[in-house]
């Protein structure tokens, strides 16, 4: 089987688990509009990697992938509220998310800011209440998620992100700590969980661990790529926002062909740790896939 082909199967056999169990905590409720806010943001589409990754790192240390499902779907919350809050006007005041218009376009800033909030919270009263979670398991599970979404994660990437806007003067080192935070956190969070949920041994978890770390910097390295190459359709947000912003990128840094090899780098750094467990050939698959995504 191909890579290409494995993708596929496991899209095939994934994604409409993942859709059909996504919107369920979203429903009813007294606060109608940002219950909607929420809802639209989520089934708005998005590449569900995050959660996909979850259940392949599950299966790939030999456990069910069901038994990861409740992290996979609290990862795409917390993804999900990050994307909203990203494109709020403070942040990278963006209009177009997933081929539609932001949330703060369509529902109004405070109503975004709430359901970004409250995708956040969701995301951990999910894994908390999971009655089929072993309860050592539960918790360890939300700590994993709590540091890589955190300040010392995601919020922290996104605040230096923010924050490097108005510095003239970068280097690597600090543009790798950038995208290991703002995007690398959640990644890494994500075959983690995986490992945590099925109660892989310690050094399968660790094996998944930097395996989300490095493909965790190529994806982010990617999306700095696809934002000064692909149309605005191809993506579902608008491109080429990075240079007008100033944001420190991977082609702004190195140029386009300095980001294509950091990436190939960061991809075939993933690869590695893999070769430690019983079942990579999906995780291995999805690293080749990711990196020559087009959206
Ligand atoms: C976009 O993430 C933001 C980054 C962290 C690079 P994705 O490319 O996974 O976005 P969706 O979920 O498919 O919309
Ligand atoms: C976003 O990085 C990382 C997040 C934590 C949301 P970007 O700002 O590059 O993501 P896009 O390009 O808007 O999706
Ligand atoms: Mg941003
Ligand atoms: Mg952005
Ligand atoms: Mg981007």
């Amino acid at each position: 089987m191909t890579a290409e082909d494995r993708v596929k199967a496991d899209l095939g056999r994934l994604l409409p688990l993942i859709e059909s169990r996504l919107l369920a905590p979203f429903q009813g409720g007294e606060a109608v509009k940002v219950g909607e806010a929420m809802r639209y943001s989520l089934e708005a589409g998005g590449k569900r990697v995050r959660p996909i990754l979850c259940l392949l790192a599950a299966e790939a240390v030999g456990g069910r992938f069901e038994d990861a499902l409740p992290g996979a779907l609290a990862l795409e919350c917390i993804h999900t509220y990050s994307l909203v809050h990203d494109d709020l006007p403070a942040m990278d005041d963006d209009d177009l998310r997933r081929g539609k218009p932001t949330c703060h376009i369509a529902f109004g800033e405070a109503h975004a800011i709430l359901a970004g909030d409250g995708l956040l919270t969701e995301a951990f009263r999910l894994l908390a209440a999971e009655g089929s979670l072993d309860a050592a398991r539960r918790v360890e599970a939300i700590t994993v998620l709590a540091e890589a979404s955190g300040w010392r994660g995601m919020v922290g990437g996104q605040a230096l992100d923010l924050e490097g806007e108005q510095l003239q003067d970068y280097g690597l080192d600090h543009l790798k700590t950038i995208h290991r935070l703002k995007t690398g956190a959640l990644l890494r969070a994500a075959t983690e969980l995986g490992a945590v949920l099925v109660g892989a041994d310690p050094s399968h978890r660790a094996a998944l661990r930097a395996y989300g770390e490095a493909i965790g910097l190529a994806f982010q390295i990617q999306d700095d790529i696809l934002d000064a190459t692909a149309s605005e359709v191809a993506l579902g947000k608008r491109a080429g926002k990075d240079q007008d912003k100033g944001k420190i990128t991977y082609p702004a840094l190195l140029g386009l062909d300095g980001a294509r090899s950091a990436l190939r780098e960061a991809t075939e750094s993933a690869l590695c740790p893999l070769r430690s467990l019983p079942n990579p050939s999906s995780l291995e698959a999805w690293a080749l896939h990711l990196a020559q995504r087009a959206s």
